[in-house]
């Protein structure tokens, strides 16, 4: 057999999979706690779960479905963007569903980027962007997400020759893994950039529902005129707890929903029609248990940040999004820190540097896990010798 295909080169398997394998060894060993993964530990509302069930029960919902979907689900994206964010969109040709965002994200890459074509991301960032844009035979360029910019990156730094080489720029807020949020302003200086320099904006809005005391996370489609230069990709997987349905959608530019809506008619044959079903019901139906369940994370957050600064580990307070990021006691990496909590403490954080180089320096604490098993994390690292109280 002859080898994979020289793309197979940039593919190394990812840190998650490998933590999977060392932490299932521990277990012989201990009780370990994962504040590693942003998975939702609570589960999607009951109507939510009783509309899977009642399609899944039908005899008429099991063939394959067309890449679009059914136009009430498409109506249904249409109407939650008027609803939290008052932006509308065309549910014909502004809304893709996708197959969870991870999918539309590289797939998007594919698309867009040519060899040698540059794309802009931010460091530290969610890996799928790099990956994609190297799967694609693309360059990223990494643009430094800095406490001192409150991880907003300096789009003018940028060097004149690499934004002539760029065709895409990544953008995502509330931010993960540094739980940063961004203001209009910066979306705005976004938006004009990516009109004056050609740019395909893409915003992946992954947790702009978990926000915390009533903060509104802005969809850069809210800057007027964003469109013409922008899309945005919207996940379920946070927002309803739903992560493992694998459902998410890509609004915005009609021009760009159609190239990826022609790549994933070849590489996909859209979902499930009951998961669709039930994903149409989640955002129809009634959105006040996202408030309750926000308050859950909430209450989390202030455990981690209460415990933290106790330690003198003096993290930021999220206003949204699903972690904490921590700086790791001076004299330390974020791998040794990481490596000591995990073997010490049997409690699993992801270091900073797993997102990008800029990540080094910092962990990023997960409030997935049920409050009392936190908790009991909290303690267990509170109780670590190392670290200086
Ligand atoms: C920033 C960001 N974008 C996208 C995703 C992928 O989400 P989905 O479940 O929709 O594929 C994640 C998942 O953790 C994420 O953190």
């Amino acid at each position: 057999m002859k080898p994979p295909s020289s793309r197979m080169e940039q593919s190394a398997p990812s840190f998650f999979s490998g933590l999977a394998v060392r932490i299932e060894a521990m277990r012989q060993a201990g009780d370990v706690i994962r504040l590693d993964e942003g998975s939702p530990d609570l589960p999607p509302a009951p109507p939510i779960i009783a509309a899977l069930i009642n399609s899944a029960s039908a005899s008429n919902t099991h063939s394959y479905q067309t890449h679009r979907g059914p136009k009430d689900l498409r109506a249904a994206w249409v109407g939650m963007y008027q609803r939290v964010h008052n932006v509308t969109l065309d549910p014909d040709s502004e809304v893709l569903p996708l197959l969870g965002t991870k999918e539309g994200i590289f797939h998007l890459s594919l698309a867009y980027l040519d060899p040698g074509d540059v794309a802009l991301i931010p460091d530290p960032g969610y890996i799928t962007y790099s990956r994609g844009a190297a799967f694609a035979g693309g360059r990223p360029y990494f643009m430094p997400l800095l406490q001192e910019r409150t991880y907003l990156p300096d789009l003018d730094a940028i060097p004149a020759d690499v934004v002539r080489k760029a065709k895409l720029l990544w953008l995502n807020y509330p931010n993960n893994p540094t739980a940063s949020v961004a203001p209009l302003e910066f979306f705005e200086k976004a938006v004009v950039f990516a009109r004056k320099n050609d740019l395909l904006l893409c915003h992946d809005a992954a947790y702009s529902q978990v926000t915390y005391h009533g903060y509104h996370a802005a969809s850069i489609l809210e800057i007027p005129g964003a469109k013409e230069v922008a899309v945005e990709f919207n996940s379920l997987s946070k927002t309803y707890n739903m992560a493992g349905w694998r459902l998410g959608a890509l609004v915005g530019n009609p021009q760009v929903v159609r190239t990826l809506f022609m790549l994933k008619t070849n590489a996909d044959s859209s979902h499930f029609l009951p998961i669709l079903q039930a994903a149409t019901e989640a955002m129809t139906g009634d959105q006040a248990w996202i408030t309750e369940r926000n308050q859950v994370y909430q209450q989390r957050r202030d455990l981690v940040i209460h415990t933290l600064h106790g330690l003198g580990l003096m993290a930021a307070v999220p206003q949204a999004s699903l972690y904490v990021w921590c700086p790791v006691p001076t004299g330390l990496t974020s791998e040794d820190f990481t490596n000591l909590v995990l073997d010490q403490a049997y409690v699993s954080l992801t270091p900073g540097t797993v997102f990008g180089d800029h990540g080094e320096g910092y962990v990023r604490i997960s409030l997935t896990a049920p409050t009392e098993r936190l908790a009991l994390a909290m303690q267990r690292i509170s109780s670590l010798s190392f670290i200086k109280k």
